[in-house]
Protein backbone atom coordinates (compact mmCIF):
# COMPACT_ATOMS: atom_id res chain seq x y z
CA UNK A 1 0.00 0.00 0.00
CA UNK A 2 1.70 3.48 -0.85
CA UNK A 3 1.43 6.05 1.42
CA UNK A 4 -0.29 9.17 1.19
CA UNK A 5 1.19 12.29 0.28
CA UNK A 6 -0.41 16.28 -0.04
CA UNK A 7 2.23 18.81 -0.59
CA UNK A 8 1.52 22.68 -0.46
CA UNK A 9 3.34 24.10 -3.61
CA UNK A 10 3.48 27.72 -2.08
CA UNK A 11 5.03 29.03 -5.42
CA UNK A 12 5.71 33.01 -4.92
CA UNK A 13 3.84 33.47 -2.06
CA UNK A 14 4.32 34.41 1.62
CA UNK A 15 6.90 36.48 2.83
CA UNK A 16 8.77 34.91 6.01
CA UNK A 17 6.09 36.90 8.03
CA UNK A 18 3.69 35.94 6.48
CA UNK A 19 4.78 31.86 5.93
CA UNK A 20 5.00 32.19 10.13
CA UNK A 21 0.89 33.00 10.37
CA UNK A 22 0.26 30.27 8.10
CA UNK A 23 2.69 27.82 9.52
CA UNK A 24 1.12 28.61 13.06
CA UNK A 25 -2.38 28.53 11.86
CA UNK A 26 -1.61 24.65 9.83
CA UNK A 27 0.98 22.93 12.39
CA UNK A 28 -2.75 22.53 15.16
CA UNK A 29 -4.76 20.91 12.15
CA UNK A 30 -2.00 18.85 10.80
CA UNK A 31 1.14 18.44 12.66
CA UNK A 32 0.24 15.32 14.09
CA UNK A 33 -1.02 13.78 10.87
CA UNK A 34 0.04 10.08 10.75
CA UNK A 35 -1.70 8.39 7.68
CA UNK A 36 -0.57 11.32 5.06
CA UNK A 37 2.50 12.24 4.30
CA UNK A 38 2.00 16.35 4.82
CA UNK A 39 4.96 18.17 2.62
CA UNK A 40 5.07 22.32 2.81
CA UNK A 41 7.36 23.92 -0.16
CA UNK A 42 7.51 27.56 0.63
CA UNK A 43 9.78 30.06 -1.26
CA UNK A 44 13.52 29.54 -0.62
CA UNK A 45 13.83 32.61 1.59
CA UNK A 46 11.14 30.64 4.34
CA UNK A 47 12.81 27.50 4.69
CA UNK A 48 14.89 28.04 7.00
CA UNK A 49 12.00 29.13 9.56
CA UNK A 50 9.73 26.44 8.03
CA UNK A 51 11.93 24.21 9.10
CA UNK A 52 12.00 25.58 12.14
CA UNK A 53 8.33 26.11 13.21
CA UNK A 54 7.63 22.60 12.26
CA UNK A 55 10.17 21.32 14.73
CA UNK A 56 8.77 18.24 16.67
CA UNK A 57 5.56 17.74 14.33
CA UNK A 58 4.89 15.17 10.73
CA UNK A 59 5.41 17.99 9.33
CA UNK A 60 7.87 17.88 6.47
CA UNK A 61 9.68 21.07 4.14
CA UNK A 62 10.40 20.42 0.44
CA UNK A 63 11.80 23.39 -2.08
CA UNK A 64 9.98 24.03 -5.34
CA UNK A 65 13.22 24.41 -7.46
CA UNK A 66 17.03 23.65 -7.58
CA UNK A 67 19.70 23.77 -9.54
CA UNK A 68 21.89 20.42 -11.09
CA UNK A 69 25.53 22.18 -10.16
CA UNK A 70 27.16 21.14 -6.50
CA UNK A 71 28.34 24.76 -6.02
CA UNK A 72 29.66 27.88 -7.96
CA UNK A 73 29.28 30.49 -10.22
CA UNK A 74 25.88 30.52 -10.84
CA UNK A 75 24.09 33.70 -9.84
CA UNK A 76 21.10 33.03 -8.19
CA UNK A 77 20.49 29.37 -8.32
CA UNK A 78 20.23 26.95 -4.91
CA UNK A 79 22.26 24.36 -4.44
CA UNK A 80 21.14 20.72 -3.91
CA UNK A 81 23.48 20.10 -0.69
CA UNK A 82 21.98 23.61 0.43
CA UNK A 83 18.37 22.31 0.53
CA UNK A 84 19.62 19.62 2.75
CA UNK A 85 21.37 20.94 4.85
CA UNK A 86 18.60 23.71 5.99
CA UNK A 87 16.29 20.87 6.43
CA UNK A 88 14.45 20.00 3.39
CA UNK A 89 13.27 16.54 2.70
CA UNK A 90 11.50 16.62 -0.97
CA UNK A 91 12.06 19.27 -3.80
CA UNK A 92 9.76 20.33 -6.26
CA UNK A 93 11.38 19.52 -10.07
CA UNK A 94 9.86 20.44 -13.60
CA UNK A 95 7.07 22.40 -12.67
CA UNK A 96 5.00 23.69 -15.14
CA UNK A 97 5.98 27.04 -14.62
CA UNK A 98 9.44 26.47 -14.47
CA UNK A 99 9.39 24.84 -17.90
CA UNK A 100 7.30 27.28 -19.44
CA UNK A 101 8.34 30.93 -17.73
CA UNK A 102 11.63 30.16 -17.07
CA UNK A 103 12.47 27.42 -20.45
CA UNK A 104 13.57 24.17 -18.20
CA UNK A 105 14.04 20.99 -20.29
CA UNK A 106 13.28 17.66 -19.54
CA UNK A 107 17.11 16.74 -19.99
CA UNK A 108 17.52 19.80 -17.18
CA UNK A 109 14.94 18.42 -15.01
CA UNK A 110 16.71 14.99 -15.57
CA UNK A 111 20.09 16.38 -14.43
CA UNK A 112 17.98 17.77 -11.33
CA UNK A 113 16.38 14.67 -10.49
CA UNK A 114 19.72 12.84 -10.15
CA UNK A 115 21.02 15.34 -8.33
CA UNK A 116 18.70 15.57 -5.94
CA UNK A 117 18.81 12.14 -5.61
CA UNK A 118 22.36 12.30 -4.83
CA UNK A 119 21.46 14.65 -2.03
CA UNK A 120 19.26 12.35 -0.41
CA UNK A 121 16.66 14.61 -1.88
CA UNK A 122 13.01 13.65 -2.57
CA UNK A 123 11.86 14.80 -5.90
CA UNK A 124 8.38 16.14 -6.96
CA UNK A 125 8.72 15.93 -10.51
CA UNK A 126 5.72 17.40 -12.58
CA UNK A 127 4.61 16.66 -15.52
CA UNK A 128 1.71 17.48 -17.64
CA UNK A 129 0.02 18.96 -21.12
CA UNK A 130 -1.42 22.13 -22.16
CA UNK A 131 -5.09 22.29 -23.49
CA UNK A 132 -4.21 22.30 -26.99
CA UNK A 133 -1.97 19.15 -26.32
CA UNK A 134 -4.99 17.74 -25.19
CA UNK A 135 -7.63 18.46 -27.27
CA UNK A 136 -4.58 16.73 -30.10
CA UNK A 137 -4.91 13.68 -28.37
CA UNK A 138 -1.31 13.73 -27.70
CA UNK A 139 -1.64 13.78 -23.22
CA UNK A 140 -0.41 10.55 -22.96
CA UNK A 141 2.54 10.37 -25.46
CA UNK A 142 3.64 13.76 -24.34
CA UNK A 143 3.29 12.91 -20.52
CA UNK A 144 5.18 9.13 -21.24
CA UNK A 145 7.98 11.43 -22.77
CA UNK A 146 8.31 13.17 -19.73
CA UNK A 147 8.36 11.05 -17.41
CA UNK A 148 11.00 8.70 -19.32
CA UNK A 149 13.56 11.79 -19.84
CA UNK A 150 13.67 12.87 -16.15
CA UNK A 151 13.74 8.91 -14.76
CA UNK A 152 16.48 8.33 -17.19
CA UNK A 153 19.37 6.82 -15.70
CA UNK A 154 17.42 6.24 -12.03
CA UNK A 155 18.15 3.23 -10.20
CA UNK A 156 15.04 1.53 -9.18
CA UNK A 157 16.04 1.69 -5.71
CA UNK A 158 15.56 5.65 -5.62
CA UNK A 159 13.18 5.45 -8.19
CA UNK A 160 10.68 4.45 -5.15
CA UNK A 161 11.58 7.89 -2.99
CA UNK A 162 10.60 9.74 -6.37
CA UNK A 163 6.99 11.62 -7.06
CA UNK A 164 5.39 11.90 -9.67
CA UNK A 165 2.67 15.18 -9.85
CA UNK A 166 0.81 14.72 -12.62
CA UNK A 167 -0.68 18.64 -13.33
CA UNK A 168 -2.06 19.60 -16.44
CA UNK A 169 -1.20 23.13 -17.43
CA UNK A 170 -5.03 23.74 -18.24
CA UNK A 171 -6.30 23.08 -14.46
CA UNK A 172 -3.78 24.91 -12.88
CA UNK A 173 -5.02 27.84 -11.06
CA UNK A 174 -8.08 28.26 -13.28
CA UNK A 175 -10.58 26.36 -11.12
CA UNK A 176 -11.09 23.86 -13.55
CA UNK A 177 -10.33 20.48 -12.15
CA UNK A 178 -9.52 17.35 -14.44
CA UNK A 179 -12.71 14.93 -14.07
CA UNK A 180 -11.75 12.19 -11.77
CA UNK A 181 -11.72 9.71 -14.47
CA UNK A 182 -9.26 12.36 -16.97
CA UNK A 183 -6.97 12.36 -13.97
CA UNK A 184 -6.52 9.04 -13.07
CA UNK A 185 -6.54 7.78 -17.24
CA UNK A 186 -3.02 9.53 -17.24
CA UNK A 187 -1.95 8.84 -13.13
CA UNK A 188 -2.56 5.40 -14.43
CA UNK A 189 -0.67 5.78 -17.71
CA UNK A 190 2.47 7.19 -15.99
CA UNK A 191 2.26 3.70 -13.66
CA UNK A 192 2.26 1.70 -16.46
CA UNK A 193 5.37 3.73 -18.17
CA UNK A 194 7.04 3.31 -14.40
CA UNK A 195 6.77 -0.20 -14.73
CA UNK A 196 8.13 -0.11 -18.44
CA UNK A 197 10.91 1.96 -17.07
CA UNK A 198 11.67 -0.37 -13.64
CA UNK A 199 9.12 -3.69 -13.15
CA UNK A 200 6.06 -3.56 -12.51
CA UNK A 201 6.69 -4.17 -8.45
CA UNK A 202 8.70 -0.90 -8.14
CA UNK A 203 5.98 1.31 -10.10
CA UNK A 204 3.33 -0.10 -7.75
CA UNK A 205 5.71 1.65 -5.07
CA UNK A 206 6.30 4.99 -6.28
CA UNK A 207 3.66 7.53 -5.65
CA UNK A 208 1.82 9.94 -7.88
CA UNK A 209 -0.04 12.92 -7.25
CA UNK A 210 -2.71 15.23 -9.30
CA UNK A 211 -2.04 18.69 -9.11
CA UNK A 212 -4.06 21.58 -10.39
CA UNK A 213 -7.21 23.62 -8.60
CA UNK A 214 -7.57 20.80 -6.24
CA UNK A 215 -9.53 21.99 -3.38
CA UNK A 216 -11.44 21.23 -0.04
CA UNK A 217 -14.31 20.04 -2.52
CA UNK A 218 -12.83 17.68 -4.46
CA UNK A 219 -10.16 16.60 -3.00
CA UNK A 220 -11.78 13.31 -1.96
CA UNK A 221 -12.84 12.18 -4.60
CA UNK A 222 -9.78 12.37 -6.80
CA UNK A 223 -7.89 10.57 -4.17
CA UNK A 224 -9.82 7.81 -4.06
CA UNK A 225 -8.97 7.05 -7.70
CA UNK A 226 -6.87 3.97 -7.36
CA UNK A 227 -3.51 5.67 -9.27
CA UNK A 228 -3.64 8.84 -7.35
CA UNK A 229 -1.81 8.62 -4.37
CA UNK A 230 -2.55 12.33 -3.09
CA UNK A 231 -2.05 15.75 -4.36
CA UNK A 232 0.02 18.68 -5.09
CA UNK A 233 -2.04 21.83 -4.00
CA UNK A 234 -0.96 25.60 -5.38
CA UNK A 235 -3.54 28.00 -4.48
CA UNK A 236 -5.51 26.11 -1.37
CA UNK A 237 -2.25 25.26 0.25
CA UNK A 238 -2.45 28.93 1.58
CA UNK A 239 -4.98 28.89 3.74
CA UNK A 240 -6.86 26.68 6.63
CA UNK A 241 -8.93 24.63 3.37
CA UNK A 242 -5.30 23.01 2.81
CA UNK A 243 -5.89 21.01 6.28
CA UNK A 244 -9.20 19.64 4.96
CA UNK A 245 -7.45 18.28 2.03
CA UNK A 246 -4.69 16.67 4.04
CA UNK A 247 -8.00 14.83 5.66
CA UNK A 248 -9.45 14.02 2.69
P1 LIG B 1 -3.43 25.21 -8.13
O1 LIG B 1 -3.79 24.23 -7.04
O2 LIG B 1 -3.43 26.63 -7.66
O3 LIG B 1 -4.22 24.97 -9.36
O4 LIG B 1 -1.90 24.91 -8.52
C1 LIG B 1 -1.51 23.62 -8.78
C2 LIG B 1 -0.05 23.56 -8.87
O5 LIG B 1 0.55 24.06 -9.81
C3 LIG B 1 0.68 22.91 -7.78
O6 LIG B 1 2.01 22.72 -8.10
Amino acid sequence: MRRRIVAGNWKMNKTPSEARELIETLKPLVGDEKDVDVVFCPPFVDIALAVELVKGTNIKIGAQNMYYEEKGAYTGEVAPEMLKDAGCEYVILGHSERRGYFGETNEQVNKKVLKAIEHGLKPIICVGEKLEQREQGITEDLVRMQVKIAMKDVKKEDAVNCVIAYEPIWAIGTGRTATNEQAEEVCGAIRKVLAEIFDQETADQIRVQYGGSVNAKNAADLFAMPDIDGGLVGGASLKADFADIVKA
